[in-house]
């Protein structure tokens, strides 16, 4: 029986030297492997209370979108600057190289409502926190933040320490 780690296939000195990079698209282009594993991260969710699943841009999109259909909830998309056409909240945040920013739409969460955020992997956190800010700033509270793939030795869950974290798959 193959794992989802089985899936992720990983490529020494990509983009630079010295980075193990773990790459997703060997997951989501194997039929069984797309379905091992967003089936893994919705037995994540499995009796949690929530209302709504986020994920940003672009790859918190492949994952969130599936498992937010499966469970029959809505899915809200966190974008890069510029690309959502009504009113925005929007958080700048530091990258290892410069800063990024990411918006969502002030309706796309209400006030009191539970958000389960996701995205593919977990390095140090960055994203996930501003994407989280935004939901705070909207009035959401953020119940899970979920992964496929977390690289613990980025020390995320650190910075996210105030959050429950959560990923299928683990790596040092
Ligand atoms: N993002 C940051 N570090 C990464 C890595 N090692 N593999 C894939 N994505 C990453």
């Amino acid at each position: 029986m193959k794992t989802v780690k089985d899936y992720i296939r990983t490529i020494p000195d990509f983009p630079e030297k010295g980075i193990m990079f773990r790459d997703v698209t060997s997951v989501i282009q194997d039929a069984d492997g797309l379905k091992l594993a967003i089936d893994e991260m919705i037995k994540r969710l499995d009796g949690l209370d929530f209302d709504v699943i986020a994920g940003a841009e672009s790859r918190g999109f492949v994952f969130g979108m599936p498992i937010a259909y499966a469970l029959h909830k809505p899915f809200v998309m966190v974008r890069k600057a510029g690309k959502l056409p009504c009113e925005t909240v929007s958080k700048t945040y530091d990258l290892e190289y410069g800063t990024a920013t990411i918006e969502m739409h002030k309706d796309s969460v209400k006030p009191g409502q539970k958000v389960v955020l996701v995205d593919d992997l977990i390095a140090t956190g960055g994203t996930m926190q501003a994407a989280a800010e935004l939901v705070e700033e909207l009035g959401g509270e953020v119940v899970k933040m979920l992964f496929l793939i977390e690289l613990a030795g980025l020390n995320g869950r650190k910075l996210l320490s105030k959050y429950d974290v959560d990923a299928v798959v683990s790596y040092d």
